[in-house]
């Protein structure tokens, strides 16, 4: 792990604690990210029980399920704040920005990185507010299962993914995150001061393989929603 020693001056310091939080953050987005796409994946299913229980399992429980999305909002919006925060000091420290000072004129990798990061993480931004809107604050429709009243969001989701426009934003939406997880979470160690000639290469390709299962995955959804009608 990182270790910050008393004589590094305290710039340096506060950059470094931002970039802490940020990969520690970012990794438990990335975390919630892997549940969510693993319970979605009941969606597959041709019978819509699971998937309601699924959902109405995670509602009972309570003040406890109120806790983790308060605290996956924390997480959120400090990795929103300090990712920024990162950037803009960044800019400060070299206002003229790579770009300029590279005689080519080609960009520099880190500055493309990086502005890809911003972009992508706007995309992503955008996305889980309508994405909030849509699903967990959408139309409450009911149904009962084994005797329990709960509500029927498989029927929701089947719904909106038989609109063509929905599943089109929903795939680039997730290309943009297969993206930003790519280069996020590989960014997150080295953020977290973790270097070795091994390891490094090594999570650099786990970073790439996860990103592309999660992508993939959450892309599958809809498609085969649209493609296949789902159940009702
Ligand atoms: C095909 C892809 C996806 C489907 C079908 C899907 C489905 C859903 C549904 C149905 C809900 C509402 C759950 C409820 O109210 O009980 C939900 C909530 C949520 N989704 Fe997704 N989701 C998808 C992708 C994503 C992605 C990629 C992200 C993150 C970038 C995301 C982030 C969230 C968050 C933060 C919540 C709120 C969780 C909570 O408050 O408990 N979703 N999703």
């Amino acid at each position: 792990m990182i270790s910050v020693k008393s004589s590094t001056p305290s710039v340096l310091k506060t950059s470094i604690i931002k970039k802490v939080i940020t990969g520690l953050t970012g990794l438990g987005l990335f975390i919630f990210i892997i549940f969510h796409l693993l319970g979605n994946l009941l969606l597959f299913n041709e019978d819509p029980a699971p998937y309601n229980k699924y959902s109405h399992t995670l509602v009972s429980l309570g003040w406890i399920l109120i806790a983790l999305e308060l605290g996956l909002l924390a997480f959120f919006i400090l990795h929103i704040i300090y990712a920024i925060s990162i950037r803009l000091s960044g800019k400060k420290a070299r206002p003229v920005g790579y770009y300029k000072l590279k005689s080519a004129g080609k960009p520099g990798r880190k500055t493309i990185a990086s502005t890809n990061m911003l972009i992508t993480g706007v995309v992503i931004l955008v996305f889980t507010v309508l994405h909030l809107k849509t699903f967990k604050f959408g139309p409450e429709y009911k149904t009962v299962v084994d005797g329990i009243e709960m509500r029927d969001l498989h029927r929701l989701v089947v719904e909106v993914f038989q609109k063509p426009g929905y599943v089109i934003w929903y795939v680039a939406a997730m290309i943009f995150l297969g993206y930003h997880l790519s280069f996020g979470f590989w960014s997150a160690f080295q953020s977290l001061g973790i270097h070795h000639p091994r390891w490094t290469p090594a999570l650099y390709t786990l970073g790439y393989v996860l990103a592309i299962l999660l992508a993939a995955g959450y892309i599958g959804i809809p498609i085969w929603i649209y493609f296949m009608g789902g159940t009702q």
